[in-house]
């Protein structure tokens, strides 16, 4: 069975980030993929404090809600990270999720290699593009595969819900989707 994650990295529950990554993931769903949304503005992820025990240990000793969600990104095959755009960045919640996750992945000899990856990002105006880069450079140092859609991944949205009048931008994200299950596939044999 292909595993799917959606990490949400909005502090808004249920907001236009949420929105877009469960029109991923239901695209992926009727691909035959198993799929999951976990939300960052349920847990609590401290920043990396750059002791770099992790290079020894093979652990993260920050206690926190961080060990569940990296655990989680482990077990999927394929791992979506979305981000709405805070002045022309990403959230910090998703920035103290990759630098720890990236970090402790390279200490346990990179568990993300060849993984599939990528990035949604939601804005009123401006950054996504910056952002979305931002998101990507995490997925590409991390030796993952990145699939691409009909578009790069990014949608226009300010309060919660407005992201559904963009339709090219829910339409970009349903292909990315139905993309990661085709390259998933492919890479286990499947297809
Ligand atoms: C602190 C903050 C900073 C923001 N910075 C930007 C920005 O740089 N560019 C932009 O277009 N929208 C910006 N926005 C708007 C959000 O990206 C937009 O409302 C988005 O839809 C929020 O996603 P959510 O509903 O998932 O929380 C900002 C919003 C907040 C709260």
């Amino acid at each position: 069975m292909i595993k799917i994650l959606g990490i949400v990295g909005s502090p808004r529950a249920g907001g236009n980030t949420e929105i877009l990554v469960n029109e991923t993931l239901k695209a992926a769903a009727e691909e035959g993929a198993n799929t999951e949304l976990l939300r960052l503005c349920d847990k609590e992820i401290k920043p990396c404090d750059g002791c770099r025990a992790c290079r020894k240990t093979r652990e993260c000793w920050i206690n926190d809600d961080f060990r569940p969600v990296f655990d989680k990104m482990v077990e999927s095959d394929g791992i979506i990270i979305a981000s709405p755009v805070y002045f022309s960045s990403a959230t910090p919640q998703v920035k103290a999720l990759i630098d720890r996750a990236g970090y402790l992945s390279i200490a346990r000899g990179r568990v993300f290699e060849n993984k599939v990856g990528g990035a949604l990002v939601v804005a009123r105006r401006a950054g996504q593009n910056f952002t979305f880069a931002e998101l990507l450079f995490f997925f590409l140092h991390q030796g993952m595969i990145v699939p691409g859609s009909s578009y790069w991944n990014v949608a226009f949205g300010r309060e919660p819900g407005e992201v559904l009048k963009d339709g090219e931008g829910i339409e970009t994200a349903r292909n990315f989707g139905k993309k990661m299950v085709w390259v998933i596939k492919r890479l286990k044999g499947l297809g």
